[in-house]
């Protein structure tokens, strides 16, 4: 199947699609930013002249045939203020780039996934001039927000966007339903555990009691049998879903956002890029490389909380593509 893949990041769609065996051709990626260029590189040996860099700059009369786009769209490329004109709006707009090269070589298929809020009141009406625009270019839209907890030990809710070009829609699409019950502490290293810097060992250790001297805001029921904490500026806020944790890219842009694990009673520790590619179904091989390569904690941890949570993208293939291999 060949396969153009815009905004790629590290290429969750990618891995997907090896991993449930289909035959991938990659025509191109594009990934605007250097060291998730190369990670995307490395990560799937391809070499970074398929990389078309600025999906503004793509000259669609260049490009060659293919039969899947995947696009997952920055969240900030649809937060369109005002007039909700439809298509109108969508231009300036990343996706609106995305939408000119599926015009210009219409694959069969075409998959999005982005933040759930696009789905949401305050997006609807750009979530549905983007779907008008689809259907206006010949494709059946087929769409449901997933969490992905159902896939794999984290909450993560998306929604996901598959379009079949009419012509070969048989109008049989649906969505998977997951069944996965195991918990983030059955996936993860527990070995694997990035040491407290002080602030952090002060802020658990006022959570704990044995800091009396900070003050510092606790939100949430405060436990340490099984839990997911959050870090923040502000203070600690313990997850009410000790199960799943949520992967963010925040944890490699500074401002202290982080998440520490806690079983047992005891404070494992934050969470390690390694750690992270594994909840968002990559391997720990593929964190390991990365480092081995030079790439560093804070770029690990952006690319992780950027990406898609593999196994929701493993099950959408299968029942899209499995079939018409
Ligand atoms: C939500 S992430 C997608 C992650 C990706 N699907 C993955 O599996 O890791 C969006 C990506 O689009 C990239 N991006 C932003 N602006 C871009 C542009 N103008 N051209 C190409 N890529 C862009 C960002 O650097 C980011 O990696």
């Amino acid at each position: 199947m060949r396969v153009v893949s815009l905004f790629s990041g590290i290429g969750a769609y990618e891995r997907a699609l090896k991993n449930v065996g289909i035959d991938v051709e990659l025509v191109n990626y594009c990934e605007i930013l250097k060291d998730k260029s190369r990670a995307y590189s490395i990560l799937h040996n391809v070499s970074e002249e398929k990389n078309l860099w600025d999906v503004t700059k793509i000259d669609t009369q260049k490009l060659e045939d293919f039969d899947l786009l995947v696009y997952s769209t920055p969240c900030q490329s649809f937060s369109i203020s005002g007039k909700m004109l439809g298509l109108e709006d969508l231009r300036g707009t990343l996706f609106y780039n995305a939408l000119e090269v599926i015009k210009a070589k219409m694959p069969k298929y075409c998959v999005m996934e982005n933040v759930a809020n696009l789905a949401g009141k305050r997006f609807a009406k750009d979530f549905e001039a983007m779907r008008d625009a689809l259907e206006l270019l010949g494709y059946n839209n087929y769409w449901k927000c997933i969490n992905a907890k159902d896939f794999i030990p984290q909450n993560r809710d998306r929604v996901y966007l598959v379009s079949i070009r009419k012509d070969i829609d048989d109008g049989c699409f649906l969505f998977p339903e997951g069944n996965d019950n195991r918990n983030w502490w059955d996936l993860v290293d527990l070995k694997d555990m990035r040491p407290l810097t002080n602030r952090q060992q002060r802020m658990v250790d006022y959570a704990m009691g044995i800091n009396k001297e900070d003050s510092i805001n606790l939100e949430g029921e405060i436990y340490f049998d099984n839990a997911v904490i959050t870090l923040r500026q502000s203070g600690l806020r313990f997850q009410h879903n000790r199960e799943y944790p949520t992967i963010t890219a925040f944890y490699g842009k500074g401002g202290g956002n982080f998440t520490i694990i806690a079983k047992d009673g005891k404070v494992l520790g934050g969470i390690t890029p390694r750690n992270c590619f594994k909840l968002m179904g990559f391997e720990f091989e593929d964190s390991e490389l990365l480092t081995e390569k030079g790439f560093s904690n804070s770029s690990q941890y952006i690319m992780a909380g950027d990406s898609v949570c593999v196994p929701v993208l493993e099950k959408i293939f299968e029942e899209l593509l499995v079939e018409k291999k």
